[in-house]
């Protein structure tokens, strides 16, 4: 790999032994990719706080030892130096604030709220979210990044026209001390184009449409570019941001492109780099029904005992939605209703309401972190409903709890009720 005379003295021990080995891993990373550089990056979003298994084995050596191994695949511990780039935290193991999740963790809220503390020192903004981009991380087109989370990563490549990898803990870890990452894969433009003509003969509209044509693409061009066609109304960021989270659940997509919206398609043809398509696909009556009912096939019983909102993180606007549907309701006596959303719009929430209109109805608002990355539940969860693709992808297979997936409406009728009676409309 060809390096820049700053590249080489970092590599060689003149910014230190935390950045030399940084580079290392980097130029390995790189190597191993077929890249042939690296490129600057000034916006990294990694994890960093010790959560999980790693905080019983290594809570007790401290924050240097847990970014030198988990952060830089180091078993030398070197002391982390501020970071170059400039970065965020994505989410937490799990919501240090709110005791409907941490009750019994007194212990890995104090390493938690330690390691916030710690990294934030050293220079990690602590977004504590998998949506970075809704609380003031939005890169501009063409810039560079290091992200990881895959529902971050193809909204900031796809929605945001910025350039990222699917980064992992390490390469993150190494590119907010360096402020480089291999160029390869989507940094190169030529990567970024079509594969894939999906033609939409089924109108997609609200949130739950864009997941389920999310899910159902996600099989059918697995790691592929697609570009829509057809029936596909203007969307939002909510609907790009659930599509997105449920194309790279169901496959690895991590760049599409629907002409006219996303800024790197002016055109059908301009979303293929003037190529044809490798391959013309439909997305009919028949695919929806097929994504639907595998997205819904964990589900048995019908009496649903956990409801599960803000997958990714809900919006602001989201949030408020919930409230208005349990307005002056309460949740049946066998339910509990988690919303999530960044803890940032947590105090908006609070501010606007929302938070009171939801907890009076017996729900709670929390924030850092989701059940299928802290795998807390509520007690004895069987079923499990949710207006996210990718959490009904997850959960069942991470928790081995049953899930419905359906609408926002259909989830809070749940929660009144305990029964499930969604559907495919
Ligand atoms: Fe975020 Fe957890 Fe979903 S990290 S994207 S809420 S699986």
């Amino acid at each position: 790999m060809k390096l820049t005379d700053d590249e080489q003295r970092m590599l060689d021990g003149g910014e230190g032994p935390a950045v030399h080995r940084a580079m290392d891993l980097l130029v390995r990373y790189g190597e191993a990719l077929g890249a042939e550089r690296l490129v600057p990056v000034n916006n990294v979003c990694g994890t960093f706080v010790a959560a999980g298994p790693m905080i019983r084995e290594f809570a007790s050596k401290g924050n240097d030892a847990i970014f030198s191994e988990f952060n830089l695949d180091s078993t030398e511990r070197v002391e982390m130096p501020q970071v170059k780039a400039y970065t965020c935290h994505l989410v937490m193991g799990i919501d240090s604030k709110h005791p409907e999740m941490n009750q019994g963790l007194e212990e890995t809220v104090r390493i938690q709220k330690e390691g916030e503390k710690f990294f934030g020192a050293k220079g990690v903004n602590m977004l504590a979210t998998c949506t970075p981009y809704q609380v003031g991380n939005v890169p501009v087109m063409g810039e560079h990044c290091a992200w990881m989370e895959s529902s971050a990563v193809i909204y900031c490549n796809a929605v945001l026209g910025a350039r990222t990898n699917t980064e992992g803990r390490e390469s993150t870890g190494a590119a907010s001390i360096t402020g480089r990452i291999p160029y390869f894969g989507l940094h190169i433009p030529e990567n970024r184009v079509a594969t894939h003509l999906i033609d939409v003969k089924v109108p997609v509209d609200d949130m739950m449409d864009w997941g389920i044509l999310g899910y159902a693409i996600g099989e059918m061009v697995e790691e592929d570019i697609p570009a829509f066609r057809g029936l596909v109304a203007q969307p939002n960021m909510i609907k790009l941001k659930h599509f997105g989270a449920a194309a790279a659940s169901s496959g690895g997509v991590e760049m599409y492109h629907i002409p006219g919206v996303t800024p790197e398609t002016r055109s059908e043809e301009y979303a293929f780099g003037g190529r044809a398509p490798l391959t013309t696909l439909v997305y009919g009556e028949a695919e929806r029904r097929i994504a639907y009912e595998k997205l819904n096939s964990t589900a048995k019983s019908h009496d649903v005992d956990f409801i599960m909102l803000g997958c990714p993180h809900n919006s602001i606007e989201q949030v408020g939605l919930a409230a208005r549907l349990l307005e002056g309701r309460r949740l049946s006596a066998n339910t509990s209703l988690w919303v999530f959303t960044p803890r940032a719009l947590k105090e908006v929430a609070d501010r606007s309401g929302y938070t009171a209109l939801i907890e009076a109805a017996g729900g709670h608002v929390l924030t850092d972190t989701c059940p299928a990355i802290s795998r807390i539940m509520p007690k004895d969860t069987k079923v499990v409903a949710t207006d996210s693709a990718k959490q009904a992808h997850y959960l069942p297979a991470i928790t081995g709890v049953q899930a419905w997936f359906g609408s926002v409406a259909d989830c809070v009728e749940a929660a009144v009720s305990g029964r499930w009676n969604g559907g495919l409309r």
